[in-house]
């Protein structure tokens, strides 16, 4: 019985571990899902498509990946080219959502 108990424990522990890590690293990845993958597709590279008739980069592509994290805030705060500025978005979200597109490759 106190070895059943003790499972449990480390059961719930490591549950409850698992998923506020999970929680951490989504913040960045939940806005990033509702703010920008309808054009930069779910993992940073567009839909052949769209990354034509708007002239997106794929995430991986050297020139967004040599980008600094003013540069991607700036992107996201004030526009760039055919980009608009992203609406509605607190300056946590964008500071997650920047770090967030730079972990794609
Ligand atoms: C309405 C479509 C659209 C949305 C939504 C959008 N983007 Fe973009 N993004 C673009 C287009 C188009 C470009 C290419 C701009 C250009 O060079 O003309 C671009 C370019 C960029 C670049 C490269 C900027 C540079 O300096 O070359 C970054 C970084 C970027 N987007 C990040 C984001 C992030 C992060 C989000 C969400 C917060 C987002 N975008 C939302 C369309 C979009």
């Amino acid at each position: 019985m106190t070895k059943m108990i003790r499972t449990l424990a480390v059961l719930a522990a490591t549950v409850c571990l698992a998923s506020s890590m999970s929680f951490a690293q989504s913040a960045g990845e939940a806005v990033y899902k509702s703010k920008c993958q309808m054009c930069h597709g779910p993992n940073g590279t567009p839909n052949p498509a769209m990354a034509k008739a708007m002239g997106i980069k794929p995430a991986s592509d050297p020139d967004i990946k040599k980008l600094s994290a003013d540069q991607v805030l700036d992107a996201v705060k004030n526009g760039k080219g055919k980009m608009k500025a992203v609406a509605g978005l607190s300056d946590a979200q964008m500071k997650d959502v920047v770090a967030y597109f730079r972990t794609l490759k």
